[in-house]
């Protein structure tokens, strides 16, 4: 069985996204953490972000993976851990842009259908629309750019605080929208809410709110 779980950032996806999976005993597959792996390897190699022809070159040796500890997921780029400098200021602004690429996505989707072999819960923008436009439980989680981008302060915070320092709530909304707009503007695979979905606003919910309220659906789902 197959779970989407798609919506703009700041909304929750990621720690809802853990707990239903491990809820259901699915495996957990962020895929915004598959094009950040991609945007650092770029960077890294100095490659032009705009010519898809060297990228697109690149990325037949592209090598991801993923280990799951307990409720860590530990992302690998080759041999090299990424886990941390993919949530970095750099790749956050970057990453839009490269998800653009078609050469991006279709590498990425490829990687994706690998994983959905088994019992999956996918967090991502197009999962229910392009990647996996039959799975049996879409969700679209949405939420007041205020509330969201409180949410990624106090997550900068606790995981970065010098960065924190350089972000205030405004700043940050500007940044949620920019990106907002580039995801779902883009012509291949647009963030947008599958037809088909079932919407939370997160706004005024508890975390573990929206896990029941997904978990629930799942069961209806599954009868
Ligand atoms: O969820 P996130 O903030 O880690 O995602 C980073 C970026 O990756 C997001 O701005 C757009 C892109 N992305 C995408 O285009 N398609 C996905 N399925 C997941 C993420």
């Amino acid at each position: 069985m197959i779970v989407t779980i798609d919506g703009p950032a700041g909304t929750g996806k990621t720690t809802v996204a853990k707990k239903v999976a491990k809820a259901l005993r699915f495996v957990y597959c962020d895929t915004g953490a598959m094009y950040r792996a991609v945007t650092w390897a770029l960077l890294q190699n100095d490659l032009p972000l705009d010519d898809e022809s060297r990228i697109s070159t690149f990325l037949e040796q592209f090598q991801f993976s993923m280990k799951h500890d307990d409720d860590l997921t530990r992302y690998f780029v080759a041999d090299t851990e990424v886990t941390e400098p993919i949530r970095s200021t750099q790749v956050t602004s970057h990453v839009s842009a490269v998800s653009a690429l078609p050469c991006v996505r279709k590498t990425l989707w490829k990687l994706q259908h690998q994983v959905a072999e088994r019992d999956t819960v996918f967090e991502g923008r197009d999962m229910g629309t392009a990647v996996f436009p039959d799975a049996e439980v879409k969700i679209f989680l949405t939420g007041r750019p205020q509330v969201r981008a409180q949410r990624r302060l106090q997550e900068m915070l606790r995981k970065n605080p010098k960065e924190a320092t350089l972000f205030d709530e405004d700043k940050m909304i500007n940044e949620l929208m920019r990106r907002d707009e580039l995801d779902s503007t883009r012509s291949l695979a647009p963030l947008k809410c599958p037809e088909d979905a079932y919407i939370i606003d997160t706004s005024d919910l508890s975390i573990d709110q929206v896990v029941d309220l997904i978990l629930n659906y799942t069961a209806t789902k599954r009868d």
